[in-house]
């Protein structure tokens, strides 16, 4: 995994935004993305929150997705496989740029046709914890008609990003802000934080 994660601070630390075409095994994407439509099933997701804590509230007009939260106390296997790489990930993170990561949390996220989340800054002004952001797509045969592309704003200049499957986005949680743009189908992914806590 070494030279997928070089490729991806490279890139980031070139760009503000690290992609990766194939962060994720193919494999593995795929068994998330069968748990996410069997979580979606099973009536297991939730409709997102914005805010913190106690602030924390449903807000329709400003995102629509629905999320579960991935925890290895699920002993699901692809959960864990995921979490193995990550915990790798973070190590690499620390050990070559002196990051400081002290953990993660990660969802699981489904976009129905007609969903989005407009544009906003992942970092809480209340809490500074969340650091980078990591964001994993597990969509096949995404075409440029499907929308839900990740936009990204750089010193107010847009960039498109199409949720194409395995692909991986990194970038720091302060300082891009950034929108999902309206999705036409069902649209998956797992979209996280590494923290400092
Ligand atoms: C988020 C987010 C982007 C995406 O969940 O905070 O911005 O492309 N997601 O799913
Ligand atoms: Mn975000």
């Amino acid at each position: 995994m070494e030279k997928v994660f070089d490729a991806l601070v490279d890139a980031y630390l070139v760009d503000k935004v690290g992609i990766s075409e194939n962060f994720l095994s193919l494999a593995l994407s795929k068994n998330l993305r069968e748990n996410l439509v069997q979580l979606f099933k099973d009536k297991k997701l939730q409709k997102a929150k914005t805010g913190l804590g106690q602030e924390a509230n449903i807000n329709d007009r400003v995102r629509s997705d629905k999320i579960f939260w991935l925890d290895r106390t699920h002993e699901n296997q692809h959960e864990n496989a995921f979490f193995d790489i990550m915990d790798t990930f973070v190590l690499f993170l620390n050990q070559t740029c002196y990051t400081g990561i002290t953990g993660y949390e990660f969802h699981y996220a489904l976009y129905e046709k007609g969903s989005f989340y407009q544009k906003h800054f992942d970092q809480f002004r209340s809490n500074s914890s969340r650091q980078y952001t990591m964001i994993f797509y597990l969509n096949e045969n995404w075409i440029p008609g499907d929308g839900g592309e990740l936009c990204i704003y750089k010193d107010e200049v847009p960039e498109n990003i199409s949720p194409s499957n395995g692909k991986c986005i990194f970038f720091k949680s302060s300082e891009l802000e950034h929108e999902v743009l309206l999705s036409h189908k069902p649209r998956m992914s797992i979209t996280g934080w590494l923290r400092i806590d």
